[in-house]
């Protein structure tokens, strides 16, 4: 077995959003809502939603196209595909139709599911593949299409979410720029944000019958998930820190979840980050779930504001109840 036994750097990024934008405007035409009620609630005042021939395999693929060219690596170099996604465009799987899109033939690609979360847990998984020097070169995607999900008469959850996608290529690299993790789950809790399937027995036969239901839209109870992310969110980012060996003075970025506003504040507020180190896109595109860090890290990272070097603490949090954080430094 090849063994490098080696570290990683995040050494390119990806992002893309699908073309149509719906304002908060565009939402109250058939919503009882206004943009002030959103807006003050939130933070979001857009969000982009896929519509063919946009879906997830073509979002995560664009995204995965920049991040490797930033990177610098051919398709053909890469060992491992993760795709993180609640919503594949078949149950069975994405990641292989994302590996063939791009032509890497020699990458093994799977999906991850763990929704919001899903980002941070692939980004954690695919280390332990590199640090045990089994993959050298790999490619984590962060995409979901919600809105194929959301009820767009229900003005509790339809106002929150988008859809995009958002990419990194994780590198083998002596120096490990992946500085320390924890993640945290609590089944206990699953009621609380569902995307759920719902059983209909279907007769075969006069003995046998199948389930034969379907997914229905998410549900959530709004003011719980609010309360879990403002109480753990700042629990796990002291937790990754502590097995860092770091201080939140030492974070150069915030990069949390972007769900709202609000909790974006509350934990900045809890850590004593200061608001200019708190990295937001939630107006523009509201919560893409496993996309939503990525996509939010490449605008910063294109923008020049994210320099090599800079200490980058990211944190997702959502349905399972599932959350985790991750600190890491930007680059080689
Ligand atoms: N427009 C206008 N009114 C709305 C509304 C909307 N889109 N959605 C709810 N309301 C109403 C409610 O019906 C309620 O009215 P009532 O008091 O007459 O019953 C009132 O506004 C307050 O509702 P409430 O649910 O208490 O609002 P809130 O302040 O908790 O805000 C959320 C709701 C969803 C914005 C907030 O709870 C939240 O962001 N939670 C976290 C959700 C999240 O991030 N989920 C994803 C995690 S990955």
């Amino acid at each position: 077995m090849q063994n490098w036994g080696t570290g990683l750097a995040i050494t390119g990024s990806g992002s893309a959003a699908p073309g149509v934008s719906l304002s908060n405007a565009e939402l109250s035409q058939w919503l009882e809502t206004s943009d002030e009620w959103i807006s003050t609630r939130t933070g979001i005042q857009a969000r982009r939603l896929a519509s063919a021939p946009e879906s997830l395999v073509t979002l995560a693929t664009a995204a995965a196209q920049q991040a490797l060219a930033m990177a610098n690596l051919d398709p053909t170099e890469l060992d491992l595909i993760v795709l993180a996604t609640s919503t594949p465009d078949d149950l069975f799987g994405s990641a292989c139709q994302v590996q063939a899109a791009l032509g890497a033939k020699q990458a093994v690609a799977f999906d991850m599911t763990a929704a919001c979360s899903g980002f941070v847990f692939g980004l954690v998984t695919a280390a332990q593949f590199m640090r045990m020097g089994v993959y050298r070169n790999v490619l984590l995607i962060g995409a979901d299409v919600l809105s194929r999900w959301v009820d767009w008469r229900d003005r509790r959850t339809c106002i929150l979410f988008g859809d995009g996608a958002g990419a990194v290529v994780l590198q083998a690299h002596e120096a490990d720029q992946l500085l320390g993790f924890a993640l945290q789950s609590d089944g206990s809790q699953n009621s609380c944000l569902n995307l759920a399937y719902q059983g209909q027995e279907t007769p075969l036969t006069a003995e046998i019958s199948v389930d034969q239901g379907r997914f229905t839209p998410i549900t959530m109870n709004g003011q719980e998930v609010y309360r879990f992310a403002v109480r753990r969110v700042p629990e796990i980012i002291e937790k990754a820190l502590f097995h860092a060996g770091l201080t939140t003075a030492d974070i150069d970025w915030l990069l949390l979840h972007q769900a709202n506003q609000r909790i974006l504040d509350a934990v900045a507020q809890r850590l004593s980050v200061p608001a200019e180190k708190v990295i937001s896109n939630l107006a523009q595109f509201g919560n893409t779930s496993a996309a939503s860090i990525p996509l939010a890290l490449d605008a910063e990272v294109r923008q020049n504001r994210i320099q090599v070097g800079d200490c980058i603490a990211i944190a997702g949090f959502g349905a399972g109840l599932s959350w985790g954080a991750a600190l890491f430094r930007w680059g080689r």
